[in-house]
């Protein structure tokens, strides 16, 4: 059986117990430790998900997972907890934010798990305050459950994959909404996304939501403002590049700083 096909329901202990040597446990193993597999069962057993049904994506570092709780669609986010490559890309993100501390001095799985619920927080912090980002449900080791974006399993396709089809005045509505988002974000979650790009937008009833913000840092960390411009550069590029006039990087960024300044 492929990972991609599994489909796991269990109704009752017992149900939950014949599925370990079933289903889940045999196709989740490839992947993931028991550890793993046992935090899932956690998950149904408090009743966070009722199923966790094939693999949306799978990346280097994490998959995310259509599940359901009740009639509801959820997207679980398991990072693996094995890859050096992984503690590679993390770390200069990591380093010189004061809520990583004495990271140098955990095991990588804890270093995950950490990883974990800061993409937890920053999702919250997000959502709070009003950018569009996936409702954030729970977080449990190296597990994060949240709103599904997209309909039936299927998800939303990302920016990337619609920009083409799309209108000149469409995609001029959508850099304004993110162009607030990164503002918003920085004025009032104080956070810079620093991976933004189209491969972390999805457009979802025509508005872009903000994905992946496991690597967003607080606006004090050192290199916030090198991520800020950043950010805001890649998203200036893509627009350009489909024939939408855009600003300039640094009338962006200085409008997103300045704005904060005034108000703080
Ligand atoms: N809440 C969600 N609802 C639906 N699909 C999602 C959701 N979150 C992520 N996805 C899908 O999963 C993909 C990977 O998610 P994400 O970008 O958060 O992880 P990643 O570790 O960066 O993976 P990748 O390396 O593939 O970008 C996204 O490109 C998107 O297609
Ligand atoms: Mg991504």
């Amino acid at each position: 059986m492929e990972i991609d096909d599994f489909v796991v329901a269990p109704r009752s202990k017992r149900a939950l117990r014949r599925y370990k040597d079933k289903d889940l446990y045999e196709t989740v193993e490839e992947v993931f430790d028991t550890e793993t597999v046992m935090a899932v069962y956690y998950l149904m057993r408090r009743g966070i998900i009722d199923r966790l049904y094939g693999v949306v994506s799978s990346g280097k570092e994490a998959r995310v997972y259509w599940a359901k709780k009740g009639n509801e669609d959820l997207a679980v986010k398991i990072y693996l907890t094995s890859t050096a490559e992984f503690k590679k890309g993390m770390m200069k993100y990591i380093l010189g934010d004061p809520r990583f501390e004495n990271i140098s001095r955990r095991s990588t799985k804890q270093l995950i798990y950490a990883w974990t619920r800061k993409e937890f927080r920053n999702l919250k912090r997000l959502y709070k305050i009003g950018v569009r980002v996936p409702k954030p449900i729970f977080v449990f080791k190296n597990i994060l459950v949240m709103e599904f974006i997209g309909k039936d399993g299927i998800r939303a396709p990302l920016l990337k994959e619609v920009a083409n089809n799309l209108e000149l005045d469409e995609l001029e509505r959508i850099l304004d909404i993110v162009l607030r988002y990164i503002r918003l974000a920085y004025c009032e979650a104080r956070l810079v996304h620093a991976d933004l790009s189209e491969y972390n937008i999805m457009v979802y009833n025509d508005e872009p939501v903000i994905i992946d913000v496991s690597q967003a840092i607080d606006i004090n960390h050192p290199n916030a403002q090198d991520f800020l411009l950043h950010d805001i550069a890649t998203i200036l590029r893509f627009f350009e590049k489909l024939g939408l006039k855009v600003p300039l990087v640094k009338e962006v960024y200085e409008l997103v700083v300045n704005t904060c300044k005034k108000r703080n």
